[in-house]
């Protein structure tokens, strides 16, 4: 049985409420809400798919594509937002040419933001594949980019 089928084991006869549970749930496991998964979840709780759609994309936890190789989590909390956390955010979107959510077609970067990492005192706070930066800024960020695009065209790429 795959991740996806465990899942929705776990919630046998699930109606709407499961909704959310198993989204985070098939997340968790599969990195990503894939077609696929999206279908398979509209099917198992007998919502249609575009339903589905609509409620993930209003809580900004649920991506709908692949990771990148380089993930960038933007914090977006009070304690980050005061700090100047949207200006990072603005870089990271300018930079990156993607949005909360996306991942870049050759699959190198990818951008989320969270509602707070739970390191308000060194805010403002970014994370790039776990490792994280505290008291970022946005020219902080441009280096961090640049490094890990050098670090690519060092690797041919
Ligand atoms: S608000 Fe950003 S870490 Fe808490």
């Amino acid at each position: 049985m795959n991740d996806m089928e465990a899942v929705l084991k776990k919630h046998p006869r699930a109606g709407r409420d499961a909704l959310i549970p198993i989204l985070q749930e098939v997340q968790e496991s599969q990195g990503y809400l894939s077609r696929e998964a999206v279908t398979r979840i509209s099917k198992h709780l007998n919502l249609p798919a575009a339903k589905i759609y609509g409620v993930a994309t209003f809580y900004n936890q649920f991506r709908f594509q692949p990771k990148g190789k380089y993930h960038f989590t933007v914090c977006r909390g009070t304690a980050c937002h005061v700090k100047g956390s949207n200006r990072v955010l603005e870089m990271a979107q300018k930079m990156l040419k993607l949005k909360p959510g996306q991942t870049s077609r050759d699959r190198l970067f990818s951008l989320e933001t969270v509602a707070c990492m739970g390191a308000c005192g060194l805010s403002p706070v970014m994370n790039l594949n776990g490792e994280f930066y505290a008291k970022v800024t946005p020219q902080k960020l441009v280096k961090i980019i640049q490094e890990c695009r050098e670090t690519e065209s060092k690797n041919g790429h």
